[in-house]
């Protein structure tokens, strides 16, 4: 086993043990992948801003996101098919992020349901919702995150129509796979993935047994297609505030308009997000969009961010934007793919170490006095 220490050793480990569709369906962007790269890459262009001979004993993490208590300003994003990165993934996830104490939001496009969830945490986890031409079919799964005493709704804005990841459709990328010789060839690589997934979940839990296709072989692209309701505007989102009366964040926001739109809906918070760079290729990057949002409603509401994070550098600059909290996705599926729960728990150590001891070197105790003083501002 490898010396782990950092997220680029979990994702190399992943690549190796998760078989290629599903790693691929993780690890790509739309299209070209401009947005996908610019997520990182203007992340890693951003300076902290290095400070000395500051008492920097008993430094602390930890804050609050939509009032709940933090042990630092991450959450797990929604992802989808994460059972397929390793078997019944999104229990291990969540249970994960409940000992760690950060919250875990369980994807409409999940492997387990929101009652597997349900079933193995004992404090509340998140939903994210995606809203489809069934209205009555979205009712029921609010009604479901409810039932599950889940304490926030994410309602994802970005994806009524999907960006085409052309991984997937060179992959035949479906779930559960299909066994065709490229399949089995690379699945003879990747036996304790095989072994796990024989005994765990293998198809859209929350969708089974619910709407036509849900049960049987499906693809991302025919399952959005079909089902997504292209029609979805702010009525909308109104509509589904008062159906769930809970904190409501709404996740997808990457222009000013918008997110003066959001707040008038009452957003409990906005997520600044591009979908990690799988949605509209050519978007600006997440950190880019992140000051102007801040600036436009950050007094209104909590601005929180995803795309690019992989360090806890990364969360101390979004931090040091404005950002109340961060959204990890990619990071969190590496370390599952990686090595399932011990993976996960891995990857969030890693990061809070790696926030705390960067914040130490900026003179920083306290993650909720970082601000934009902790960056090197351009000349
Ligand atoms: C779904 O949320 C995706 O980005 O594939």
């Amino acid at each position: 086993m490898p010396v782990i220490t950092c997220v680029e050793d979990l994702r190399l480990l992943a690549q190796k043990r998760v078989p290629k569709a599903f790693y691929d369906y993780a690890d790509s962007g739309s299209y070209t992948e401009s947005t996908y790269r610019a997520n990182t890459d203007d992340l890693a262009a951003i300076k902290l801003r290095q400070r000395v001979a500051i008492n920097v004993e008993n430094r602390s993490t930890r804050t609050t996101m939509v009032g709940q208590e933090v042990s630092m300003p991450v959450a797990i994003a929604p992802t989808g098919l994460t059972g397929m990165q390793w078997a019944n993934g999104e229990m291990l996830g969540a249970i994960a992020a409940e000992k760690f104490g950060i919250p875990f939001t369980l994807s409409t496009m999940s492997i387990c349901s929101i009652e597997d969830v349900a079933s193995v945490t004992t404090k509340p986890f998140w939903f994210q919702l995606y809203v489809m031409r069934d209205r009555g079919f979205v009712k029921e799964m609010i009604q479901r995150a409810k039932a599950a005493k889940c304490s926030a709704l994410v309602l994802t804005l970005d994806l009524q129509i999907l960006g085409q990841r052309h991984k997937d459709l060179k992959n035949g990328m479906s779930v559960p796979p299909r066994l065709t010789l490229a399949n089995i060839l690379d699945l003879a690589t990747k036996p304790g993935w095989a072994l796990r997934a024989l005994a765990g979940r293998k198809t859209f839990g929350n969708l089974a047994g619910h709407v036509k296709g849900g049960d049987g072989i499906l693809t991302l692209s025919q399952w959005t297609a079909s089902q997504f309701d292209p029609t979805l505007c702010w009525d909308d989102v109104e509509w589904i505030k008062k159906e769930w009366g809970g904190k409501l964040i709404l996740k997808g926001i990457l222009d000013e308009e918008d997110a003066r739109l959001a707040v008038g809906c009452g957003a409990d918070a906005i997520v600044v997000s591009n979908h990690g760079g799988r949605q509209l290729d050519g978007a600006m990057s997440s950190i880019q969009a992140l000051p102007r949002i801040v600036e436009a409603v950050g007094h209104q509401t909590e601005v929180w961010f995803d795309g690019g994070i992989r360090t806890g550098q990364d969360i101390l600059k979004a931090t040091a934007l404005g950002a109340k909290g961060s959204m990890i996705g990619r990071a969190f599926l590496y370390g599952l793919g990686a090595m399932g729960e011990a993976g996960v728990t891995k990857m969030l150590e890693i990061l809070q170490k790696e926030l705390d001891v960067s914040m130490a070197l900026t003179g920083t105790k306290d993650i909720r006095e970082v601000g934009p003083s902790n960056l090197i501002q351009p000349k």
